[in-house]
Formats: C-alpha cells, sequence, structure tokens
C-alpha cells in the first residue's frame, strides 16, 4: 500500500526534480490576507506572488499544503462525518508557476505524474475544462490522448476557480479518477454527477486575473498556474478505497477513538468517530498555528470544531476528556511531515483537554435541554430559534453543534428565529449599556463594536499582519475615509497591535496600503474590551474603510515593551522572596523606557533589600529560562500556584505565564514565578539583559513604588553613571577606582581648614585687646563688626575677648550671608549692672530684627539688615551710655 506520507513525498519529489521549489506549507492562519479567515488551498500563500506584488528567487514551485475549510468562503464543517470526502483539515498538494509555464506544461506535468510515477490506468482518468476555454481541450487530446468523450466541457462556475470574494482566479481543469460501474454516479456534468462514481482527484486553475471588488477583473501580470490535490482522496484511490477516512491517516485515528470509546470503529458509531478524527486534526493543527479557542473570529470556529467533535465523543459514551488523549496517535501518523504539530504536542494536549473539562457539565446539561425540546417536535420538525439561542448563550452550544444533533432525527433549527434572539439579546445589552451612564463619546465605540464585532488580536504569534480597514473615527465620529494630516482611530479586523492592558503600554507602528496610505500609530487602546483602536495619524495618502493593509508593530520598541514585562515578573517574584509573601502587585506600568511596579509593603525597602533583589533578577535573567505560555480556566491557574490580581476580573480562560526555574517550587510547577497575565513577553529570561532599579518609595500608606530599567534603557542608566563618575575622577585627577578615599581625605581635609579657619578668626577678632575697647557709660566695652565671620563663631569669640580681659562688655555683629547676627556678652565687672539681652535688642532693632534672647550675661538676636551692623553697634552704645 502506498502511504499517504509516501504519496506526499512522491508528489514533491516529482516536481522537484523538474525544477520546482520545494515550499513548506504555510500556516494555517494566513499572514498575507485579510479577507481569509484560513488557509483553504495551496495557493493562498503565494498569492502576492502571483499578482506581482511580491517577487521570490524561483518562479516554481511545489507544496503540501495545511487547508482548513470551516468558516468562510469554502466551508464543510455541516458535512463531516456523513460523507466520504469532507474535511475540515485536510492537505493539498500542488504545483505553481509564477509567469513561467501555462496550460501545455501544467497538463504535461500533471499526466506524467498521474500515469507514470502513480501509475494511474489511463482509461480511468478524464477531464472537464471551462466551455470557454478552447486551448485546454487540445493540449488534453495532444498531450493525454484522451478522446473528446473524456474531455467534458463545464460552462458553470465550477471550472472556475477563486480563493475567495477577491485574489487571483481564473478557469480551471479538473481531472478525474472513474471509479468502476460499481458504483453509482455519472460524468461531471451528468444529471447524476453526485454519485459516487467519478472523483475528481486534480485541479489545475490557470490563474488569468485578479478579482477585486464586486465586477472588476484584472489580467495577472503574466498568466500562471495553481494546481490542487487533495491527499486524502488520492490516496484513497492509491489504497483502494472508496472513502478517504478509510485511507491509513485517518483510519488509525478512528481506530484510536474506538480503541479510546470502547466502541465499534464501523458500527452504530461510525459517523462519530469520523467526526472525532477529523475535527481533532483541526484542532491540532490550528492550536499548532496559534488558534486558540475563543467566542469569536477564528477562536470560535476553533471552538465549534471542538464542542462538535465532544458531542460525539459524549455520545459514544466518553465521559472523560478524549480528545486529547488521541493526540499522540496523530503525532505519530503526521509529526514527521509537520514538525510543529510535534513541538506543540503539550500545548495542544492541555488546550483540548482543557477545553473539554470545561464544556463537559453544560453539554450535559444543555443535551438535556435538547432532547426534552426536540422530544415535544414531531417527525421532521424544527427547533425554535430561541431554544437554540437559550443553547447557545446559556450552555456554549454553537448553533451547528445543535443542528448536528437533531440532524440524525431528521430535524432542522429555526435559523432566522436564532438570528432574530440574538439580534433581540444585543438590543438588550445595548439598552442596558445606555442606562449605565458612560461616557456619550463611548457610544460610537458600541456602535462600532456592534457593527464589526470583537477583533482579533494575532500579537503573541506575529508582529506584522494584514488586516483590513473596518472603521475610522476623525473627530469623534465614524467617517468612510480621512485625508493626510488627520488624526485617526482605526479599527481593523485582525491587528498585531497590542492594546494597552494590565500595565503594558498599547503598540506603536506603521499600518500601510503600499503608496496608497500610510497611518502612523502612536498607541493602540481597547474599547469595550476587545476592540481593539489604533490611534495615530494619515501620513500618506488616504485612509478609508475597506482598505487591506499592512500592520507593522514597531518592533524594537515592543522588544523593549516586552522586556521590561517580564522583568516586572521576575521583580514581583523576587521582592516576595526577600520581604515575604504578603507583597502583592498593587499597579505596574510596563513601557518601553522603564517599569514601574506598585506593591504592598508597609515599610520602605532597605538598600540591601534592593542589592538583592536586583542581584537575584539579574541572577534569572542570567538562568536564560524559556518563558512559557499556557491557557488555563482561573480556577486551574490558580490551583496550580499562579499568582492573579485580587480583584481582577478573568474571563473563562487566562493565559499563565511562566518563567524560570526551581526545583523546589513544586508547589507551582518547579517554575520561579508563575502568572496570570494577558501581556506579550520575552521569549527566554536572558532577552531582558539587564535590570536595574531606579528608586524606591512611597505611593501611598503600605504601598511602596519600586522603578526599574532593563535591557536598552538599564545600559544608558549604567552608561550615564560611569559618564558622572570619569568626570569626577577627572576632576579630581585620580583613577576612578581612588574615589572614595580620595573623597574621604577631601572631607578630613575640609574640616581641619574650617577648624584652623575659626582659630585663625578667634585671634584676629581678640588681637585688638584692651586697645579696641571704648570707655562707655562707665565700662570698657569692645563693640566689633566682624564682616563674614559665621554667626556660629560669634560667642566663642566674645567669651575670649572678656576671657582676655580685653573689656568688660563685649557686642559683636556678624553680616555673613548678608544678614545681621548679634551677640552681647558681660565680664566679671559688668554682670548685674547691665543686661546682655536688653543690649541685642537693641542693636537688632537697628537691623531690621525683633526679639533676642538669652541669658543676662550672654544674649543674641540677628536682623535682616547686614548691611546697618554699624547702626546696631551704635544703638548698643548708646543704650550703655545711658
Ligand atoms: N486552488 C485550487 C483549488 O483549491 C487548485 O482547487
Amino acid at each position: 500500500m502506498t502511504s499517504s506520507n509516501d504519496i506526499r513525498a512522491t508528489f514533491l519529489d516529482y516536481f522537484g526534480r523538474n525544477g520546482h521549489q520545494v515550499v513548506e506549507s504555510s500556516p494555517l492562519v494566513p499572514r498575507n490576507d485579510p479577507t481569509l479567515m484560513f488557509a483553504n488551498s495551496g495557493m493562498v500563500q503565494f498569492k502576492n506572488v502571483f499578482t506581482g506584488q511580491e517577487k521570490r528567487a524561483y518562479s516554481r514551485a511545489t507544496t503540501a499544503q495545511k487547508c482548513v475549510r470551516a468558516g468562510g468562503k469554502h466551508n464543510d464543517l455541516d458535512n463531516v462525518g456523513y460523507t466520504a470526502r469532507h474535511h475540515t483539515f485536510f492537505e493539498m498538494l500542488g504545483n505553481f508557476s509564477f509567469g513561467d509555464y501555462f496550460k501545455e506544461k501544467a497538463i504535461e506535468h500533471a499526466w506524467a505524474l498521474l500515469t507514470r510515477d502513480f501509475a494511474l490506468p489511463k482509461d480511468r482518468l478524464l477531464v472537464t475544462v471551462y466551455s470557454e476555454d478552447e486551448e485546454a481541450p487540445v493540449y488534453w487530446k495532444k498531450i493525454a490522448g484522451l478522446p473528446d468523450s473524456r474531455i467534458i466541457r463545464i460552462p458553470t462556475s465550477d471550472n472556475f476557480w477563486r480563493m475567495g470574494d477577491t485574489g487571483p482566479c481564473g478557469p480551471c481543469s479538473e481531472i478525474f479518477f472513474d471509479h468502476g460501474d460499481k458504483i453509482p454516479g455519472g460524468p461531471p456534468g451528468s444529471p447524476d454527477e453526485d454519485g459516487d462514481r467519478f472523483i475528481e482527484i486534480w485541479n489545475l486553475v490557470f490563474m488569468q486575473f485578479e478579482e477585486g471588488p464586486p465586477g472588476v477583473r484584472a489580467p495577472l501580470p503574466r498568466p500562471s498556474i495553481d494546481t490542487g490535490m487533495g491527499l486524502e482522496r488520492f490516496a484513497a484511490i492509491l489504497q483502494g478505497k472508496h472513502d478517504n477516512y478509510d485511507t491509513d491517516t485517518l483510519r488509525a485515528l478512528i481506530l484510536a477513538s474506538a480503541e479510546a470509546t470502547g466502541q465499534d470503529p464501523d458500527g452504530r458509531w461510525k459517523v462519530s468517530h469520523r467526526v472525532v478524527a477529523d475535527h481533532l486534526r483541526a484542532g491540532t493543527f490550528l492550536i499548532a498555528d496559534g488558534v486558540l479557542p475563543s467566542n469569536e473570529g477564528r477562536g470560535y470556529v476553533l471552538r465549534r470544531i471542538l464542542r462538535r467533535a465532544m458531542r460525539h465523543a459524549h455520545m459514544m459514551g466518553s465521559r472523560e476528556p478524549l480528545l486529547h488523549r488521541l493526540v499522540p496517535t496523530l503525532v505519530r501518523q503526521m509529526g514527521a511531515a509537520y514538525p510543529e504539530i510535534q513541538r506543540a504536542e503539550a500545548l495542544v494536549v492541555e488546550t483540548l483537554k482543557l477545553e473539554e473539562m470545561k464544556f463537559r457539565t453544560l453539554l450535559e446539561r444543555g443535551l438535556g435541554l435538547l432532547s426534552e425540546e426536540s422530544g415535544r417536535l414531531g417527525d421532521g420538525g424544527t427547533l425554535s430559534g430561541e431554544i437554540a439561542f437559550k443553547l447557545y448563550d446559556t450552555y456554549g452550544f454553537p448553533l451547528d453543534l445543535t443542528q448536528d444533533a437533531l440532524r440524525s432525527e431528521g430535524k432542522t433549527v429555526d435559523v432566522e428565529g436564532f438570528d432574530a434572539a440574538m439580534a433581540e439579546q444585543r438590543r438588550r445589552a445595548r439598552a442596558a449599556w445606555a442606562g449605565s451612564g458612560e461616557a456619550a463619546t463611548d457610544a460610537v465605540w458600541f456602535d462600532l463594536r456592534e457593527k464589526v464585532g470583537a477583533s482579533e488580536f494575532l500579537g503573541y504569534s506575529t508582529e506584522t499582519a494584514e488586516g483590513q480597514i473596518l472603521a475610522i473615527v476623525h473627530d469623534g465620529k465614524p467617517v468612510d475615509g480621512a485625508p493626510v494630516g488627520a488624526e485617526v482611530a482605526v479599527v481593523l479586523n485582525q491587528t498585531p497591535f497590542y492594546a494597552e492592558s494590565g500595565g503594558q503600554v498599547g503598540d506603536a507602528g506603521l499600518i500601510s496600503a503600499g503608496e496608497a496610505c500610510r497611518i502612523v500609530v502612536r498607541d493602540t487602546q481597547k474599547k469595550l474590551g476587545d476592540l481593539f483602536v489604533h490611534l495615530g495619524t494619515v501620513a500618506h495618502g488616504e485612509a478609508t474603510v475597506g482598505l487591506a493593509v499592512q500592520a507593522e508593530v514597531d518592533h524594537v520598541r515592543r522588544g523593549e515593551i516586552r522586556a521590561h514585562h517580564s522583568a516586572t515578573h521576575l521583580l514581583h517574584e523576587a521582592l516576595r522572596r526577600r520581604l515575604g509573601t504578603h507583597v502583592a502587585q498593587k499597579g505596574s506600568l510596563n513601557a518601553p523606557d522603564r517599569l514601574r511596579f506598585d506593591v504592598s509593603q508597609p515599610t520602605p525597602m532597605t538598600d540591601e533589600d534592593l542589592a538583592w533583589t536586583e542581584a537575584e533578577v539579574n541572577a534569572r535573567i542570567r538562568e536564560n529560562a524559556e518563558v512559557v505560555t499556557r491557557l488555563m480556566t482561573p480556577d486551574a491557574a490558580v490551583e496550580i500556584g499562579a499568582m492573579a490580581l485580587f480583584g481582577e476580573k478573568y474571563g473563562d480562560e487566562v493565559r499563565v505565564v511562566s518563567m524560570g526555574h526551581d526545583p523546589a517550587a513544586t508547589e507551582k510547577l518547579g517554575v520561579y514565578s508563575l502568572e496570570l497575565c494577558g501581556g506579550t513577553h520575552v521569549r527566554r529570561t536572558g532577552d531582558i539583559g539587564l535590570f536595574k532599579i531606579v528608586s524606591e518609595g512611597a505611593v501611598s500608606a503600605g504601598v511602596r513604588r519600586v522603578e526599574a530599567v532593563t535591557g536598552q534603557a538599564a545600559l544608558k542608566l549604567v552608561e550615564a553613571a560611569e559618564a558622572k563618575l570619569k568626570e569626577a575622577a577627572a576632576a579630581l585627577r585620580v583613577p576612578a577606582a581612588d574615589l572614595p578615599a580620595r573623597i574621604a581625605a577631601l572631607v578630613e581635609e575640609r574640616r581641619k581648614l574650617e577648624r584652623d579657619v575659626a582659630e585663625l578668626r578667634k585671634q584676629l577678632a581678640t588681637g585688638g585687646g584692651a586697645a579696641a575697647a571704648e570707655a562707655v557709660g562707665g565700662f570698657q566695652v569692645a563693640l566689633r563688626n566682624l564682616g563674614d565671620t559665621p554667626a556660629r563663631d560669634l560667642k566663642g569669640i566674645a567669651e575670649a575677648i572678656l576671657k582676655g580681659g580685653g573689656a568688660d562688655i563685649v557686642v559683636l555683629v556678624s553680616t555673613a550671608e548678608g544678614k545681621a547676627s548679634i551677640v552681647a556678652g558681660l565680664g566679671e565687672a559688668a554682670k548685674g549692672k547691665a543686661d546682655a539681652v536688653a543690649l541685642v535688642r537693641a542693636a537688632a532693632a537697628a537691623v531690621g530684627g525683633k526679639g533676642g534672647g538669652g541669658r543676662p550675661d550672654m544674649a543674641q538676636a540677628g536682623g535682616p539688615e547686614g548691611d546697618k551692623a554699624d547702626e546696631a553697634l551704635a544703638a548698643a552704645r548708646a543704650l550703655l551710655a545711658g
């Protein structure tokens, strides 16, 4: 038997040998197309190469492309399980020519590969062509020798292929395999073509046009080739099966499902096993490509697929989560060809298990309600839209799950009624919101949110993506377009820009559409929880609603924000270890140039605390451990010891970020830091680079704030400190290492000099001796203006004069710093006869001072007018003279 893995390898090898570049499958989430939900065919990753927008080093390529057709233009979800050839996930083998070869060569390659390498009997093959295509039939005749009867002209869109509503397209020619007359069905184009006898195996698209807005179709720069062969259906033919689900890979999954549920793979639960096998593949590949179950956009498609599978698992009697147990089988089957599912295996298992555990109780209760309601309906009845909506709203039943559940009983759902119930709920939400007193300016966002839905955030896995402008707000109003210079708020359907939340600032960057438009984004904010609003200026061209744009986050800035955010987690844990587990986050800011972290902590942190914390964080950075993000329910996260913010409202799923190792921390998975966090983080702690605490201080009672920097900002801080050190060392003419000793010596020297100066001043002041004293009122009085002598020295000088016997009374004035300071002292001869306090008061009055005090024999006073020192002395003299 030719295995699916062999078929894939043979196909790629054939085209590789024939000058085609073997290119890897692109991720399921298209990076280059804003309008497409999932990669739905091989050509998606080459879309811009066909249109000439993008150049590659090769003009021929071949791929095995992962595809999902669920949600969006090509949607097969409803049929999966019930038919032989519908899948949500499948692989498409293809060869591509970008303006290189065209129809003739494409037909030549296809025919050679099918009939030679894969040895399909020629008489079992037939083809269709687009009725207006005159060339293809000629080549089919010439190359394959097919008679006219086996070249069928089809006039419908079946033979005109389109990627989506827009994008490259062209007429196509499909190759069919005839399973023989044992199987009912007619050839394509015939009334019973839907039978299973003739199976399409390969579609050759002759890409010639690009479909623009409705009705506008432009020729491609050069005609090109895009082909697609569904691996599963081709494997069925080569493996002698009629049903894709009987081929090796899918059969292995069905057997695993049978084993895990204990139910016969081909018996009563055949459909359910198929649903499980198919949806397991879609789920695993989507999760591995970064899609996680949610209530919006791609995440909701994934959730719908998974919940549909879970209902089938439940029906088969599986009471424990089932899907995650089948992942290893899938990884064994397909992990060699798609290593991404090997790498993501743990994440896939965890995510599937979590999703299934969460849904289990709702599922049981919802199914109870459904069977009750369905029991009331007659055969072939229709379930009311309201009940379907209740199942959706209360029990998390996607509409298609309810439809699928009723299908086996031949019953349907009133979809219009469901839509009406949904609209009614929106109306009520709006009325409740309008009554909640929120700012009127936000009404515009409420309307937009309703109109365009939640934005899909791609920024955990990419910083560049395409998106489509869904709304523009200018001057507070929604507009269809905004010219150069306009300040705008722009909403895209999907964006890699992080909107400010959880302390992490919003991203800045560029939104552009070639020459048509460039918007410089300076900030991104979230409105109403999930509407991402890019705030910026139209720098070039015109911003218009509907425009497909490239959204590119300022990578350097985001890198710095990430480093600060991750460092905050390490800081948080380090502080808890140093100060105690009472330390809890009270607020935080993670910006490109700094972080600010407020924690509950009653007393100031000491220098030792800060030094220890800084060293600890830096040690964790050097550990360079991987930063791992998991998705969990908030309860499960808290159970494994993740730190959550008290009072914070979390959704039904949270991201849990772990960093570093600590084998002793068994209560939290042996990691150093474990936190609930929706922010963006570095890949490894080493990416933070360096961590420096800048300050620590009080914010309010019981809350301390630490400010710190990392990476580039930390380096700048260290450089600035070093520059100052160098400057100081140069000024003192010593090597930087000697600075502390040199400064200590200078301080000591200065102290000594001050002492010397005081001593000298004293000597100078007393040096005048008796000669300087004058006789006033019967006393020898020394009245001195000591100019700049510091006020604090006056008393000592006065005492020295009195002690030297140079005077009976001393009055001294200092005018240091422009103020007058006055001291009066009495010697033995004057004590009890004169009053020092009265003397300084009289003197002070002359210099604009009031009061004065001290003892009767030694008092001091002062006044602001230092320039009147001599008048102060005169006033003292006058008082003594009586
Ligand atoms: N893009 C073409 C298809 O998907 C080949 O059928």
